[in-house]
């Protein structure tokens, strides 16, 4: 009598916690609000992106720590789990930065934007980041490859490289290729601009391999990977493909928009063709987005304009926020999701992250703030 009490006791308990959690899940987005995981803590996974892998969905983004100080890599590559994309499971540390000071990837480095996709041919998952080395500030602008047999890690960090050392874009003309360029060319001039369009950077960096700062990975149907990452100064985006292994540069890229200052470049197909959304360079404090489309992953890309609708200064900062990633709506294939980061570089643990769904009007992506909404 007394155990069946205790039983009964016991049973109502388990099944209160059980409600609340469930209660507790978050079944919305609320974009720039604080984002509790799991464990009731705001979610530390920025310039992120999202790998969906056999039915669950793997957000990493840069760990930050609170204050300036986070705007470095003091931690590493923070992981979270999700089924249903609105609550998320702190599934730990994916890439540990390291405490050897010989370690390019030791704690102080600069670790951002990092991105995983899963090679089928090997099993392996595929981290690439951009890097900077410790103390140099974003100098090195390298891109860092780590890789591990589980999407939650650990991650085991292989190198880092500035890519395409000794090759040409597939869209240099032998022209741009023979070019010498005047080594007094003032900086932003009309000149210099051209100068920019014409490779100036792509020359000087051809034998030590191209700059790699903002980036982001986009594997297309056919199973081939890309990195796409803002080079030569920020003045040039690359699109460059990946080994089979996606652990390499191919050495096959295009330099496009080229002097366009594109940086935060974000990427989905649609109905065959390649959409692109960017934004300009001004730190962290939030620009205008920039959206692009093409009908090959190569090029060539044409403006479609800012994508963001709303008020002029939502539109000017795209709702304060950069963009980071794209991701498909599994409810709803055909539609897209804007991942963006709302960076708080005072104290950048409380970073927010905006999440919008991408719309379609006049064959152009449009984006629209709303307060709170749900995937359909
Ligand atoms: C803008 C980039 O998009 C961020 O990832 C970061 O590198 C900041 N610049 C640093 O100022």
């Amino acid at each position: 009598m007394k155990l069946s009490k205790e039983l009964t006791t016991l049973t109502f308990v388990l099944l209160s916690l059980f409600c609340s959690a469930q209660n507790n899940k978050q079944q919305h987005f609320e974009p720039g609000a604080i984002w509790p995981d799991n464990n009731g803590v705001h979610i530390n996974a920025h310039g992120g992106g999202l790998l969906e892998f056999e039915g669950t969905y793997y957000w990493y983004g840069e760990h930050k720590i609170e204050g300036k100080a986070g705007n470095q890599a003091k931690v590493g590559v923070h992981v979270y789990s999700s089924t249903d994309l609105y609550s998320w499971k702190d599934e730990g540390i994916a890439l540990r930065v390291s405490n050897d000071p010989e370690s390019p990837i030791v704690q102080g480095c600069i670790i951002e934007r990092p991105k995983v996709i899963f090679n089928k041919k090997t099993g392996k998952f595929v981290m690439w980041f951009h890097h900077e080395l410790k103390g140099m500030g974003y100098s090195a602008a390298k891109t860092g490859l780590a890789v591990a047999d589980s999407p939650i890690g650990p991650f085991t960090y292989q190198h880092s490289v500035n890519p395409n050392a000794g090759r040409w874009p597939m869209n240099f003309t032998a022209e741009q290729k023979q070019m010498r360029f005047p080594e007094d060319l003032k900086s932003w001039s009309e000149e210099w601009l051209a100068a920019v369009a014409d490779g100036l950077f792509v020359h000087r960096d051809l034998e030590k391999g191209q700059m790699a700062r903002d980036m982001t990975l986009f594997v297309d149907d056919d199973g081939k990977a890309y990195h796409i990452h803002a080079s030569e100064e920020n003045l040039t985006l690359h699109i460059a493909e990946l080994n089979e292994e996606y652990t390499d540069f191919s050495g096959r890229y295009v330099a496009v928009l080229p002097a366009g200052h594109n940086e935060a470049p974000a990427i989905f197909k649609k109905d065959g063709k390649y959409y692109l959304i960017a934004s300009g360079c001004t730190g962290w404090a939030p620009n205008a987005a920039r959206s692009f489309v093409a009908d090959s992953i190569w090029g060539p890309w044409k403006s479609l304009g800012n994508p963001c609708r709303g008020t002029s200064v939502q539109q000017q900062t795209t709702f304060d926020s950069q963009s980071t990633f794209i991701f498909e709506n599994p409810h709803n294939p055909g539609e897209f999701i804007f991942m963006a980061d709302r960076w708080s570089p005072e104290n950048a643990i409380d970073g927010r992250y905006i999440w919008l769904p991408i719309m379609f009007e006049n064959d152009k992506p449009v984006i629209h703030w709303q307060e709170k909404w749900q995937l359909k």
